[in-house]
């Protein structure tokens, strides 16, 4: 097995988000910096981890309901180290011929995810930023792997609070939305900015001194983010309460969430 700590763009003394996420959900691809970053943010939030794992949940029930819903093309934007729940694991499971086409920019996350997927020929990993929309669409894990003629579930999940407003996270969903065809869905969830100010404020100072500053928004920032695309019931959302299928995960309104159509 590799020493994820030496791959190239790794620092293992300087926390990351991934790794970090990773932890809160339980997994083991972190190194002591994020654990202690992430206990951190815990301090501050207590319930860090169910929010992690509430985002987590509805990214599930959403990907099951595009599925659902005849979308068999899946391209997740900031997946994540792999860990419960992963998007090919849950379309795969419902549709054996769903393609799923990952992105993101931590290596370990991008080595665990090629670790995992290797000798599965409809899941691909892209190393990319994804606020290089272009890269991202010509890289052959994303180009070669999905029909763009057809519809696509955009998976833009607990992303776009690393995306700082200066690069314009809302303008970044217009465009990917504008690249997939009609019938197409985008699936988002933001950390919401409109309930425990002090929570989040101490946990957005930790993320500061991390390599992903973190930004929770208000509702209407968080609505911008879906502009033009026509919210499937019950609309824009705490994660838990979106669709929910049983009552674990608590109702801690941070984390908004919701699935848009694209006309
Ligand atoms: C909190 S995790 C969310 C993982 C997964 N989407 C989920 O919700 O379970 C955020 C992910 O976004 C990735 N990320 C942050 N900024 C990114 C960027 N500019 N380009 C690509 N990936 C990015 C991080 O590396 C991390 O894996």
């Amino acid at each position: 097995m590799t020493d994820l700590s030496k791959l190239p763009g790794v620092d293992p003394e300087v926390p990351n988000a991934a790794r970090m996420y990773d932890y809160y959900l339980g997994g083991s691809h972190n190194f002591a910096a994020d654990r202690a970053a992430a206990e951190r943010v815990k301090s501050a939030m207590p319930f860090a981890v169910d929010v992690a794992r509430a985002n987590r949940f509805f990214m599930i029930r959403a990907v099951r309901f595009c599925v659902q819903e005849g979308i068999d093309q899946f391209l997740d934007l900031g997946s994540g180290i792999p860990t419960v729940g992963n998007v090919h694991e849950v379309a795969l499971g419902i549709n054996p011929q769903a393609r799923v086409a990952y992105v993101d920019n931590e290596p370990v996350t991008v080595a665990s995810a090629a670790a995992l997927l290797e000798g599965e020929p409809r899941v691909t990993i892209t190393m990319a930023d994804i606020r290089d929309v272009d890269a991202v669409f010509a890289a052959p894990g994303v180009r070669d792997l999905l029909d763009l003629t057809r519809p696509v579930a955009l998976l833009m999940v607990a992303v776009l609070p690393f995306i700082p407003d200066e690069d314009d996270p809302a303008g970044l969903a217009e465009r990917y939305r504008s690249r997939l065809a009609p019938g197409s869905f985008q699936v988002l969830s933001h950390g919401s900015a409109d309930q425990d100010s002090s929570g989040t404020a101490a946990a957005a100072e930790v993320y500061r001194r991390t390599a992903n500053p973190v930004k929770a928004r208000t509702r209407s920032e968080i609505a911008e983010m879906l502009r033009g695309t026509e919210l499937v019931e019950p609309g824009l959302v705490d994660a838990t309460e979106w669709r929910p299928e049983d009552t674990t995960g608590g109702q801690h309104r941070m984390m908004l969430a919701a699935v848009g159509r694209i006309r």
